[in-house]
């Protein structure tokens, strides 16, 4: 994974039909993910239930670009070293899921994976300041994390640009995670992010045997959002 600030799109799997895991990954990455968002919640630090690593790890060997976890998870701990051992490449935990944030990054560097800190809409942007000698990504939540198809938080544009501006050139992702749309993805891409997760955007109205839309889907994500840079 070489880094670069180049337009990502990351569909969330969360909004994929889960009883075809392998068929959904390889039909949204052959109409252009770049990464594959998986969303892993425990019914505890957020009020929902999807998978845990034996699922990541079933799952792994569909994936070809990056996979990309998110844990909304509490603890985090007991767990980093089962979704790396899953083939994670990106492991991202919650700045509001522990006291111990700092050492849950640490943790996470020491698998050998990339870690991710990601901030909900109620955590300023200062939060991560001390972290990101520690973070390959940050990820900015524009919903209320835990469940799909909920509507963009506005007020995170200054978070994203605050945190554009304290990342400077460091090799750092920003990811915005939440109401991903071609209407809401110029907003983010001018605020300075670079990857987008987006679940039902990419999601609504295709299926396997109808991958097209997903492609369609993405192109018009992504060619929204390089507009905003241009
Ligand atoms: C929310 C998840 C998101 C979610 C995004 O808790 O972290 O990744 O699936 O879904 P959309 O794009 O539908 O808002
Ligand atoms: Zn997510």
């Amino acid at each position: 994974m070489s880094f670069n600030r180049s337009i990502k799109i990351a569909p969330s799997i969360l909004s994929a039909d889960f009883a075809d895991f392998g068929r959904e990954i390889a039909a949204i990455e052959a109409e252009g993910a770049d990464w594959v968002h998986v969303d892993v919640m425990d019914g505890h630090f957020v009020p929902n239930l999807t998978f845990g690593p034996p699922l990541c790890k079933a799952i792994r060997k569909h994936i070809g670009t990056v996979m990309d976890v998110h844990l909304m998870i509490a603890p985090v701990d007991p767990y980093i070293d089962a979704f790396a051992e899953a083939g994670a490449d990106i492991i991202t935990a919650h700045h509001e899921a522990g006291p111990h944030i700092h050492r849950t990054l640490q943790a996470i560097r020491a698998t050998g994976k990339k870690a991710g800190l990601a901030l909900n809409p109620g955590t300023p942007a200062e939060a991560a300041a001390p972290l990101l000698d520690l973070c390959d990504l940050v990820c900015v939540m524009t919903v209320n994390p835990g469940f799909g198809g909920q509507k963009f938080i506005h007020s995170q544009i200054d978070k994203i640009c605050s945190l554009r501006n304290m990342i400077g050139d460091r090799p750092i992702h920003i990811e915005i995670d939440g109401g991903i749309t071609p209407e809401t993805a110029p907003l983010v891409a001018a605020a300075g992010a670079d990857v987008l997760v987006a679940g039902s955007a990419v999601f609504s109205g295709g299926s396997v045997t109808n991958k097209d839309v997903y492609g369609k889907n993405i192109r018009a994500i992504r060619a929204a959002a390089e507009g905003a840079r241009n």
